[in-house]
């Protein structure tokens, strides 16, 4: 088999967003697009001679095909073996797993994650560290600098490799392993959380419903859900990951997960419910009536860890990204344990993680996780959710309000404004940037008065890295507070993101809808970035 080098020429868009590099589909398939920025990849960290990685995706169009050409591009890089889930299939916290477990040089994930899948839809493609962690910034700008610097590629002149059935291949001198997507990933979780617990809870006729959304997580749930924990067949819906993701927009939130939502809020709804994204790291849970905020979860989650056996030793601390509620910070200071507030991206966590200072995280984007892998793993918070269910047998909602009682109450909500022009967008926010000094002691909406407003930082306490511009904060007085940032995942135009919070004590006052618990803020927030004047709308598309 011949080793060819491909001519070509940088593309000018590659630069890696949030979570890698995602663009519409028929972008990716451009000649050389995709071979341009793998060999990028490549080449930004260091090569991939004699290396070893782990490769798969959450099964979107153009997976398949992806997946042969990073191969032959891995096996013309001189990798020594690459580790490919069946159908090129991973979850994103199964493949961060397996790199883990594995001890690999990294790994390739192919998804554009809770964005639509298909032809004309979106694709991706992110490279995972060896701890098993989205690569930190300064390597993804070290690819973003490859793929502008870029003059040829190398590719192996091969078959395609049949990633049907598991078991070792050749492919020139690489060595090609297709695994059990789910085996490794399952045997994880037997390992963290009561099986025989939850499996006692649904024997006693407890009713789940699992809303896969035709994206990566149906097997993994089919697997661990049904077979292996007994929950009722039919437990889990949407559980064949298809190359549209069946037309949904595999994104699990009150609007996308609408299915979900009515049938929670039916009067024949199942005790719990949860649903995943596309790549299978994000996770909404909702119980019989009543929706959980993913800040809520994270809270939630941290207060009752100890009682899966994963957790049982305590918690080190809990981190969760700016935009997400202040309600897990309560729950660390009732802890005693150390709190961490991170920009946007599940990366900023990894150092965290790797330093043992944070055990679980969490992000208003739907995203928890822990040390166990080093990404957000929406079927692990189900599994804890469940754990905590069957420990405490009590339901979603008693846990909710036994939780709001003891803390107090963050209302919480998240309005975005997508696709909109994005030299709108950031005229809004450079015209809030440059007023953001006088804003203090200002009151807005009667009575909201400004105590701080700010464009956050981060000082990272485990490498000493600053990353600036992170999102605007404008704090009110009365604990109230206000977030505004652009989406660093979309693929259309820009999405502002508004995130909207206030505080209640309690015992009073604690069962109020949150939208209208938030009004004042919501107003205020209008009032001060101009959104409507800027933007030309008022409504939200999506409110979570
Ligand atoms: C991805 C990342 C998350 C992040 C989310 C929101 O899912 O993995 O860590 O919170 O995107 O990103 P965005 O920039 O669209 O708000
Ligand atoms: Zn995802």
């Amino acid at each position: 088999m011949t080793v060819t080098t491909v001519s070509t020429t940088p593309f000018a868009d590659q630069k890696p967003g949030t979570s890698g590099l995602r663009k519409k589909t028929p972008v990716f398939m451009q000649r050389h697009y995709l071979e341009n920025f793998v060999q990028a990849i490549f080449d930004a960290i260091g090569g991939a001679e004699g290396k070893c990685f782990v490769l798969g995706g959450d099964g979107r169009y153009f997976n398949d095909r992806a997946a042969q050409v990073i191969l032959r591009m891995a096996a013309a890089n001189g990798a020594a073996r690459v580790i490919v889930g069946q159908g090129a299939l991973l979850s994103t916290p199964a493949a961060s797993h397996l790199i883990r477990l594995r001890g690999t040089d990294g790994g390739i994930i192919m998804s554009a994650s809770h964005n639509p899948g298909g032809p004309t839809e979106d694709f991706g493609v992110k490279f995972n560290m060896p701890n098993g962690g989205p690569a930190p910034e300064a390597v993804t700008e070290a690819i973003f600098l490859a793929t502008k610097n870029i003059s040829a590629y190398r590719m192996l002149e091969a078959q395609d490799v049949d990633l049907s059935v598991i078991g070792t291949t050749q492919m020139g001198a690489m060595t090609v392993e297709v695994v059990d997507p789910v085996a490794d990933y399952a045997a994880l979780m037997e390992k963290l959380f009561d099986f025989a617990a939850i499996r006692a809870l649904f024997a006693s006729g407890f009713r789940m419903r699992f809303d896969a959304m035709c994206a990566i997580t149906g097997p993994y749930a089919t697997e661990i859900l049904e077979n292996r924990l007994g929950a009722g067949q039919r437990t889990v819906v949407n559980g064949t990951p298809l190359p549209d993701f069946g037309g949904m927009h595999p994104d699990p939130n009150p609007t996308w997960a609408k299915a979900l939502m009515d049938e929670m809020f039916a009067p024949l709804a199942p005790d719990f419910g949860a649903a995943s994204d596309g790549d299978g790291d994000r996770n909404m849970v909702v119980g019989r009536g009543i929706y959980v905020s993913p800040s809520d979860s994270l809270a939630v989650l941290a207060a009752n860890a100890h009682l899966a056996p994963g957790y049982a030793a305590g918690l080190k601390g809990v981190a969760r990204s700016m935009p997400t509620s202040a309600a897990a910070d309560r729950v660390a200071q009732a802890l005693g344990i150390e709190e961490f507030e991170t920009p946007t991206g599940w990366k900023f966590f990894g150092n965290l993680l790797d330093a043992g200072r944070a055990t679980i995280c969490g992000e208003e984007s739907f995203g928890t996780g822990s040390d166990h892998v080093r990404e957000k793993d929406g079927l692990w918070a189900v599994l804890l959710w469940l754990n905590i269910l069957a420990v405490r047998a009590e339901g979603v909602r008693d846990i909710l309000e036994d939780h709001w009682r003891k803390f107090g109450r963050n209302y919480y909500s998240r309005h975005d404004f997508e696709a909109i022009d994005s030299a709108a967008a950031d005229a809004m926010m450079d015209e809030l940037r440059g007023k953001l000094a006088g804003l203090g002691g200002l009151a807005f909406n009667g009575h909201l008065r400004v105590a701080e407003a700010d464009d956050f930082e981060y000082l990272d306490p485990v490498d000493g890295s600053v990353s600036r511009r992170q999102g605007i904060r404008i704090l009110f007085q009365d604990g109230s507070r206000i977030v505004l940032r652009l989406s660093g995942t979309g693929t259309e135009g820009a999405t502002l993101r508004l995130y909207l919070e206030r505080y209640a004590p309690g015992p009073e006052g604690l069962d109020l809808d949150p939208q209208q618990a938030l009004a004042p803020v919501i107003a205020a927030a209008h009032e001060i970035a101009g959104i409507a004047r800027h933007t030309g709308r008022t409504e939200p598309d999506v409110v979570t």
